[in-house]
């Protein structure tokens, strides 16, 4: 994904994005991270938009170099930090925002978890669009989508919930229940490497394979909850 530069890489895309962040009371003076930022699109956005104090993360450093390439191109006084969630070194309750889209799926859920109520002011807001299964998965199917993602767990929406609440995070809310991966992301876009590997192609294409074999099954939900 990161040779592709995809941006907005989650179930919605950035329409889906502002949508969300319409709902949340962000201003100049928010202090907001977005973990797992990919090319920075979202980031880029909360800075355009609400002029927010930004800050992107991400664990891949081509991923990082497009989302700073972003900022530098649209001058927009976002930082982008290499790194992972599962440990992060910033100070305790840095954040009044923290947004993660299709990224906790790929990490040690309860590490990140407990990492991002951290970062968080006491009252901050974590807002997440995360893969969930509408339905458990048969074991066969749950390795094949473990497998190709590179995942520990498939998760059901009451999986996330109970994560949630074992973080300690209150006012848990749950947005878009029984969506389809299908509904992707009509507005994409790409920042494309200048050499990518034949068989990434070949590992896009699995993706959405998988996408339609799991339409009933493999959906996504938006989590918004408050320390
Ligand atoms: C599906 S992409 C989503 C990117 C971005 N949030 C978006 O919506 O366009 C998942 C992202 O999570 C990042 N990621 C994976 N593990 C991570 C970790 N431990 N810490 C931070 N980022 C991570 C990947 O590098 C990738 O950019």
């Amino acid at each position: 994904m990161s040779k592709f530069g995809v941006g907005g890489a989650h179930p919605g895309g950035i329409d889906l994005t502002k949508e969300i962040l319409k709902t949340e009371e962000i201003n100049k003076t928010s202090r907001i991270l977005d973990v797992g930022c990919g090319t920075g699109q979202t980031a880029a956005y909360l800075a355009e938009q609400y002029g927010a104090k930004v800050t992107g993360m991400d664990i891949n450093p081509i991923m990082v170099e497009k989302a700073k390439n972003r900022m530098r191109k649209y001058q927009l006084p976002v930082e982008i930090i290499q790194g992972s969630i599962e440990k992060f070194p910033v100070k305790d309750g840095n954040f009044d925002f923290i947004i993660s889209e299709s990224v906790l799926s790929f990490v040690n859920k309860p590490t990140a978890l407990k990492e991002i109520f951290r970062l968080l002011k006491s009252g901050g807001r974590f807002i997440a669009n995360e893969l969930t299964t509408n339905k458990r998965l048969s074991p066969t199917s749950e390795e094949e989508v473990k497998q190709f993602y590179g995942l520990d767990s498939v998760l059901m929406e009451k999986d996330w919930i109970t994560l949630l609440e074992q973080t300690d995070f209150k006012n848990i809310k749950i947005r878009m229940q029984k969506q389809s991966m299908l509904q992707y992301n009509t507005n994409s876009e790409f920042q494309y490497s200048e050499y990518i590997e034949p068989e990434l192609y070949a590992v896009m294409h699995e993706h959405f394979n998988i996408i339609v074999k799991y339409e009933d099954v493999l959906g996504y939900r938006i989590f918004s909850c408050t320390k």
